[in-house]
């Protein structure tokens, strides 16, 4: 069932509807602090629902995504013209796509990365965002390293969230450990959605690539169209960058375009 969950876009969008304005204002201080460019407009790779894309157009950028799945995409222009909000969403994988107009800044949040299972796909993917991204413009990626068969995230995340009549609850863990010779994980994500009484769940075992720092630079240096400016942690805190250790698990990581 590989990325099922992603099929469910209205119980999706609840599920991960926590209020998106750290991670929205950590986006902009990016653009201002790594940025020699003004930032106009922005490339969400993976861009789901539109959780961010559509809080970055109402902060008056022009949003462009770029998202696989056909529900995601459609829930997300639904959800954008109910708000007026205008979004381009192209349906694309991030690994092979192609936009008309350059952007000026781009990111990919929450582990999407990782969902790029090979190092080909990876070194597309980076030749894409390279292509289309301005020289200058930074690159921000969301993502967990999973360096040793110890360090990687060992206990299960679960919320929930009430949105209009709707409660979701999440659940995401890595099953077993991780098979660092192939590179993978295997995560087991559930949504559980009640509406109306109605009690729905569906679940998704999902293979993620891992990474180390080391790993993470070396796929950049063979792209050779980025370089890493900074890192920061996960409480999005601009003033606080960070350097990654063998212990390290989620942290963002600062591209910018050479
Ligand atoms: C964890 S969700 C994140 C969605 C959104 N960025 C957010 O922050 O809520 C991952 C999204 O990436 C999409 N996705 C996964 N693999 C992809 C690929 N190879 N190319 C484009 N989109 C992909 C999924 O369909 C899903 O919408």
């Amino acid at each position: 069932m590989p990325l099922e969950i992603y099929n469910h876009p209205r119980y999706y969008d609840v599920g991960f509807g926590w209020d998106p304005s750290t991670e929205l204002d950590f986006l902009e201080a990016c653009f201002r602090k790594y940025s020699m460019l003004h930032v106009r407009r922005v490339l969400e790779l993976g861009c789901g629902t539109g959780r961010l894309l559509i809080g970055l157009a109402n902060r008056g950028y022009e949003a462009v995504g770029v998202e696989v799945n056909h529900h995601m995409i459609d829930f997300a222009l639904a959800k954008s013209r109910q708000t007026e909000t205008r979004l381009g969403i192209v349906e694309a994988d991030m690994a092979e796509f192609t936009l008309d107009e350059k952007v000026d800044a781009a990111f990919c949040a929450i582990d999407t990365f990782r969902y790029l299972l090979t190092e080909d796909a990876a070194l597309n993917h980076f030749r894409c965002v390279g292509s289309v991204l301005r020289p200058n413009g930074v690159y921000v990626i969301d993502f967990t390293m999973v360096g040793s068969p110890n360090s990687y995230p060992k206990d299960p995340e679960e919320w929930t969230i009430d949105r209009e009549g709707i409660r979701v609850t999440v659940m995401h863990k890595i099953v077993g450990k991780p098979d660092l010779m192939n590179r993978r994980t295997l995560e087991h994500t559930s949504l559980t959605a009640v509406e109306e009484g109605i009690t729905e769940k569906f679940e998704a075992k999902d293979l993620m690539r891992t990474y180390t720092e080391d790993e993470f630079e070396s796929l950049l240096k063979s792209v050779g169209l980025f370089n890493v400016v900074a890192w920061h942690g996960p409480n999005f805190q601009i003033d606080q960058p960070v350097t990654p250790t063998p212990e390290t698990e989620r942290i963002i990581a600062i591209l910018k375009r050479v």
